[in-house]
C-alpha cells in the first residue's frame, strides 16, 4: 500500500485514531513522529475502548511494529503507565511490537510545572495547553539543553545532565515562588523506568529505513492537527511540534522521497480544544454535540469548542500537507440537523478572502461566508457501505471534499472499528 503520512486537517481530534487503526491493517510498521502525551487517540474495538497517548494505535493489531520516533517528546513515567494499562487489557508490549528512539527527548515533571506556570501568568492570553509539559520540553530540545531517551541508558551521563538541568530549573522555580525539584527522587524514578524500557530503546532511524529498503510499508501517524503546527498553525495558539506532513520526515529520519501518499483526516464539522481563533465556532453546533455527550477531550476531559465545517481552513491544509485522500469522520454527529452550513470564504474588513490569514489577530476578525446545504435527518451510524448512506449525506461529503481539494476515501459514522466506510 506504500508509505503513507496521515495528518489531521483541522485542529486535532479529527478521529485520526480510528483511521490509523483501519490503515494499520494494511501496513507493517506504524510510526509516531511528533507530539507527546498531549495527544489522545481513541480506538474502540468491540466492547473495548483504548485511549492511546504516546504509543501508535497500530499496537492493537497483531504482528505490527510500532515506533516512537525521534521527533516525539516522551514522559517515560506516563509511557510506562500506558504500557502497563495495555498489558492489563491483554496487549503485551515487547521489542517485537514497540521500539522507542534513543534521540527522542524526555519530558520531566518540571516541564509540567513550567507549562502550568506560563499558562497561569498569561491570564486571559493563555494558550489552553494540555499541561503535559510539551512546550517546555520542546523548548529545552531547541535550546540544546534537553535530555534524551538514550541518556537514560547511561546512568552517569544522565545523572550529570539532570543535575545541571535541575539546578537551572530550580533557580527559575524560585523566582515563581515554587517548590524546588528534588533531584535524588527524580533521578531514581527516571533511571528505574529507563531500565524497564531498555529493551525497547534503539536507533529507530535505522529500523525504519531498513524496513523501507526491505519493501515493508510504513504508516506515519500524525498527532494533533494542521492548525496546531508550531510553524503553520494559529501561532501562538499551537502545540510545539510540526504536525503537518513534513514533520513525519524530520521526526522519524525518513527522507521525503520515501513518502508515497498523504491522507488527511477531518471531521464533517469543526472542533478545537484550547484557546485561539476559530472562525466557524458556533453555539448551536456545540450545544448539539455536547447534548449527545460528544466532543469532550479524551485526555483532559475538556469540552471541545465546536463549529461548522471550514473549507477555507481545510483547503489550506490540503495544500500545506499535500493531502491526496481524505477520511471524513463523525458524519453521524450531524444526522439530526435540518440544514448545514459550510464556510467557503472569510470576510476580513469587508473584503472576501479565500486563504486564512497567518496572523491570529486578523484571523480572529474573519467572518465566515457560509453556503447552506440540506441535512439528511436520518441516522447514518448503521451504514456499512457508501451506498447505504442517505444521498443527501453523500452530497454533503462530496461537497466538503471538493471544496478541500482531495478525493474522499473513508467515512466514519461512529466510534467503533466496524463503523468505517471505504468509498
Ligand atoms: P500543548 O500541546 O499541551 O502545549 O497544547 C497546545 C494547544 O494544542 C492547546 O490548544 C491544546 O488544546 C492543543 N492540543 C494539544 N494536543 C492536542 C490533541 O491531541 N488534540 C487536540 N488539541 C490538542
Ligand atoms: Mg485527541
Amino acid at each position: 500500500m506504500a508509505n503513507i503520512v496521515l495528518v489531521g486537517a483541522q485542529w486535532g481530534d479529527e478521529g485520526k485514531g480510528k483511521v490509523i487503526d483501519y490503515l494499520t491493517d494494511k501496513v507493517d510498521v506504524v510510526v509516531r513522529s511528533q507530539g507527546g502525551n498531549n495527544a489522545g487517540h481513541t480506538v474502540v474495538i468491540g466492547e473495548k475502548k483504548f485511549i492511546l497517548r504516546l504509543i501508535p494505535s497500530g499496537i492493537l493489531r497483531k504482528g505490527k511494529l510500532c515506533v516512537i520516533g525521534n521527533g516525539v517528546v516522551i514522559d517515560p513515567v506516563s509511557l510506562w503507565e500506558e504500557i502497563s494499562e495495555l498489558a492489563a487489557q491483554g496487549v503485551k508490549i515487547n521489542s517485537k511490537n514497540l521500539l522507542i528512539s534513543e534521540c527522542a527527548h524526555l519530558v520531566f515533571p518540571y516541564h509540567k510545572i513550567i507549562d502550568e506556570q506560563r499558562e497561569a501568568s498569561k491570564g486571559s492570553q493563555k494558550i489552553g495547553t494540555t499541561k503535559r509539559g510539551i512546550g517546555p520540553a520542546y523548548g529545552d530540545k531547541i535550546a540544546r539543553v534537553g535530555i534524551r531517551v538514550g541518556d537514560l541508558l547511561q546512568p552517569e551521563i544522565f545523572a550529570a545532565k539532570l543535575k545541571t538541568r535541575v539546578k537551572d530549573t530550580n533557580s527559575l522555580l524560585m523566582v515563581f515562588g515554587l517548590k524546588p525539584v528534588r533531584l535524588k527522587k527524580l533521578l531514581a524514578e527516571y533511571l528505574e523506568v529507563g531500565e524497564k524500557m531498555r529493551p525497547l530503546i534503539t536507533n529507530t532511524v535505522l529500523t525504519i529505513n531498513k524496513a523501507i529498503a526491505a519493501g515493508k510499508e510504513i504508516l506515519f501517524e500524525g498527532a494533533q492537527g494542521t492548525f496546531l503546527d508550531v510553524d503553520h498553525g494559529t501561532y501562538p495558539y499551537v502545540t510545539s511540534s510540526n504536525t503537518t506532513a513534513g514533520g513525519a520526515c524530520t521526526g522519524s529520519g525518513v527522507p521525503p522521497n520515501r513518502i508515497d501518499r498523504v491522507v488527511g483526516v477531518m471531521k464533517a464539522y469543526s472542533t478545537r480544544v484550547g484557546e485561539g481563533p476559530f472562525p466557524t465556532e458556533d453555539a448551536e453546533v456545540a450545544d448539539l454535540m455536547h447534548s449527545m455527550g460528544r466532543e469532550y477531550a479524551s485526555v483532559t476531559g475538556r469540552a471541545r469548542r465546536c463549529g461548522w465545517f471550514d473549507a477555507v481552513a481545510t483547503r489550506y491544509a490540503q495544500m500545506l500537507n499535500g493531502i491526496d485522500e481524505l477520511a471524513v469522520t463523525n458524519l453521524d454527529g450531524l444526522d439530526s440537523l435540518p440544514r448545514l452550513k459550510v464556510c467557503v470564504a472569510y470576510k476580513l474588513d469587508g473584503k472576501r478572502i479565500e486563504v486564512p490569514p497567518t496572523c491570529v489577530r486578523q484571523l480572529a476578525k474573519c467572518v465566515p461566508v457560509y453556503i447552506e446545504l440540506a441535512g439528511w435527518q436520518q441516522p447514518t451510524s448503521d451504514a456499512r457501505s457508501y451506498d447505504e448512506l442517505p444521498p443527501i449525506a453523500r452530497e454533503y461529503l462530496q461537497r466538503i471534499c471538493d471544496l478541500t481539494g482531495a478525493a474522499l476515501k473513508l467515512v466514519g459514522v461512529g466510534q467503533s472499528r466496524a463503523q468505517t466506510i471505504l468509498v
